[in-house]
């Protein structure tokens, strides 16, 4: 017994990768991370909501897409006011999605598969139905009172805080039981949590400890930016929600909150951290992510991904931004690279061109940027596919909170609804949760019965099945991306250089590393453009090319680039 304690106890030490890497290289740097929104994957029982039992049944999908992780969005226990952003039960599971069971079964197919599982934790706020905020609204002497932010009305009205998903925008909401107001960033459903409270900490941490034990592989840090507040509430300048961040993000405890966890937690597991939001600037974001400060991974930033405004974005701009990042970080700390998550719409619709014609082209020339960039790729679910926005027309098709509450808000001031209407047809977060389209039979082969969200009409055409079967698909094209990545230490480590910068068109960039050095050309626009770069490609060899043919370049005077072409060289 004692030498298979001893076993154990060696296995363990000695299988953490600090120990078979050194120390810059990391399996989380390498890794490439698939987000899967539960409610929208696939659903097993025919209630319209994707399930645990749906994604278990999708697994070999999943594993045959190469990738190494999935991020997994809340399935914790909930009544769904932000679609489980809201958590009444941090060791529960949702009823909709299914059991503990289901999930520990989904876990070890998982691993059984070398996938590791990364999940949400939605730790600023929790529901106003968790058992906590319940026992903190009945009395002000409550034990549970401070585990949220309380302001008594005898004071006055609190300081003016803004709320992101509230009708009015209205971040406190009076309870008339105990004469009190709440503070609640997001929705009146999600009251913040008060991260000064050293109780509530030990009760998070515990919970975190809780599925690590269960053996889960990595945490996202749902909005904790904004976990650590100054809670005197000082006033706070008009209008100073239009940059609400700089007054919201990083609060005066938040890297003491982080590191405690880190000591708490991560430290105790092998596990990968990534929080959501950077804070401000890059100092901030180093502060989360330097590896000597203890804190967390990695952290994923929004000025790339916010950079399509109500259509059309300049590429120059993109560039910009994503190469101004990446020069941050040359040296110190990590980052991921993503084009879309679950809170925004599609990133082909976006990003690239959904019409027909270049649909597939340039879902293949986002992806080939994303897997060809410094820092983890993290890929949205459906977008290996190029999935779409569905661009709802009618209020009642949308289903996100936030959005209704928005149109009751403009109604309320009498804005203009056409407007607002069509403005969420392009960049409304529901057109990045429509069903996974696995096939052409009813309902994308997602449900049996009526999806909570509806099915992209394109599905017909546009689904996984058919791309099986054509190897010329985006999903085929996807699987090659990944698997080149996964083989190519160059494109997970080396140096990343842009060229001919102020090409409106192209973006192009080596990546460099112990003497290898490859060549990412990506031509964003519809018509044929130029890249003027002053290598040499004799010698080159075409790694990938989103086209069926690759084209012979033997020359560096300017390399011509088809619509949406999107071409890698080793040099
Ligand atoms: C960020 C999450 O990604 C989003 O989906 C959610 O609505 C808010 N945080 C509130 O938890």
């Amino acid at each position: 017994m004692k030498n298979f304690i001893l076993i154990l106890f060696f296995i363990k030490v000695f299988s953490t990768d600090a120990q078979q890497m050194p120390p810059d290289k990391k399996w989380w740097k390498e890794a490439v991370v698939y987000q899967v929104y539960p409610r929208s994957f696939k659903d097993s029982d025919g209630d319209g909501i994707g399930d645990l039992k749906g994604i278990i049944s999708k697994l070999d999908y999943i594993k045959s897409l190469g990738v190494d992780a999935v991020w997994l969005n809340p399935i914790y226990s909930s009544p769904n006011d932000d679609n489980g952003y809201d958590v009444s039960d941090y060791r529960g599971i949702m009823k909709d999605f299914g059991t503990m069971e289901d999930f520990d079964v989904l876990l070890k197919g998982l691993h059984q598969r070398g996938i590791k599982l990364v999940m949400d934790f939605v730790l600023n706020h929790s529901s106003n139905e968790h058992e906590w905020f319940k026992q903190s609204r009945l009395s002000r002497t409550s034990p549970y009172r401070d585990y949220y932010h309380w302001w008594n009305a005898e004071k006055g009205k609190p300081p003016y805080r803004y709320s992101l998903f509230d009708i009015n925008h209205d971040a406190w909401k009076y309870d008339s039981l105990t004469n009190a107001y709440y503070l609640h960033y997001f929705s009146q459903k999600q009251p913040d949590l008060n991260w000064e409270n050293p109780t509530l900490r030990k009760e998070l941490y515990d919970i975190m400890k809780f599925w690590a034990d269960k053996g889960i592989d990595g945490f996202r840090l749902d909005a904790f930016q904004f976990a650590s507040k100054d809670i005197t509430f000082p006033a706070f300048p008009d209008g100073y929600e239009s940059n609400f961040l700089k007054y919201y993000a990083m609060g005066p405890y938040i890297h003491d909150y982080l590191q405690e966890m880190n000591k708490e937690v991560f430290s105790k597991y092998n596990v990968m951290t990534v929080a959501e939001g950077a804070g401000n600037n890059f100092d901030d974001a180093h502060n989360l992510v330097d590896a000597k400060r203890k804190e967390l991974n990695m952290a994923y930033a929004f000025e790339g991904v916010d950079i399509p405004k109500s259509k059309g974005y300049s590429l120059l701009h993109f560039k910009e931004v994503f190469s101004r990042w990446d020069s941050a970080f040359a040296k110190n700390g990590w980052l991921s690279i993503f084009l879309s998550n679950h809170d925004q719409a599609r990133m082909v619709s976006r990003f690239g061109n959904d019409t027909p014609e270049f649909r597939d082209l340039s879902s293949k020339l986002l992806n080939t940027f994303i897997m060809t960039m410094r820092g983890t790729p993290y890929c949205y679910y459906g977008d290996e596919l190029g999935m779409t926005n569905a661009g709802f027309t009618k209020i009642e098709d949308y289903q996100d909170m936030p959005t209704q509450n928005e149109y009751q808000h403009q109604k309320d001031i009498k804005g203009n609804l056409d407007d607002f209407l069509k403005e969420l047809q392009f960049s409304c977060r529901d057109n990045g949760r429509t069903p996974f389209q696995w096939d052409s039979s009813n309902q994308a082969g997602f449900s049996t019965g009526n999806p909570w969200l509806k099915v992209n009409p394109n599905y017909t055409t546009l689904n996984a099945n058919a791309q099986e079967k054509d190897l010329n698909s985006c999903l085929n094209y996807f699987r090659k991306l990944v698997k080149l990545r996964k083989n190519t230490s160059v494109l997970v480590y080396g140096k990343y250089t842009i060229l001919d910068k102020a090409n409106p068109d192209v973006y192009a960039y080596t990546r460099e590393e112990a003497g290898k050095k490859i060549l990412v050309l990506l031509n964003f626009s519809t018509r044929q453009s130029e890249a003027k770069i002053n290598i040499n490609l004799k010698n080159a060899k075409t790694i990938l090319t989103n086209y069926k043919d690759s084209i012979e370049r033997k020359t560096n005077s300017g390399i011509k680039l088809r619509p949406y072409e999107a071409v890698i060289y080793q040099l």
